[in-house]
């Protein structure tokens, strides 16, 4: 599975789409550009993935996991029930997308 999200060959041959992924499921928080700058993002404090420096499978495992802050509130949900591996792979790619060169 992690293997998949590092794989940028299995990426292109697969055909789940990225963007249309992240405008369903991740758009309303972390806002269509990826930048964060919704309503919504700010409520829930997510993250600018532009400036985003996490790896791969830490990005992976945060779609299928979510996040809790420490005291348990959820922050961001866990995909891992809605999404397929090669869902998450395609999303991988789509947030390093946003980052600068
Ligand atoms: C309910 C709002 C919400 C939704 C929906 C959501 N996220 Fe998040 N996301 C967050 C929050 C809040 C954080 C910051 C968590 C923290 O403080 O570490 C975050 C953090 C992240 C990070 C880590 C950024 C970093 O480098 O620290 C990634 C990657 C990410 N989200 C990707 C996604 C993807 C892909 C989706 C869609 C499948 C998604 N998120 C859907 C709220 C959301």
């Amino acid at each position: 599975m992690i293997l998949a999200a590092v794989c940028p060959a299995s990426a292109s041959l697969q055909a789940a789409d990225g963007a249309a992924l992240f405008k369903q499921h991740c758009a309303l928080c972390h806002g269509k550009d990826g930048r964060a700058d919704t309503p919504a993002a700010k409520k829930f404090g997510a993250k600018d993935l532009s400036a985003s420096k996490t790896e791969d499978a830490e990005i992976s495992r945060q779609i299928r996991e979510g996040k809790r802050d420490d005291k348990g509130k959820q922050l961001m949900p866990p995909f891992a029930e809605k999404l397929s591996a090669e869902d998450v792979s395609a999303l991988v790619d789509k947030v390093k997308a946003f980052r600068k060169p």
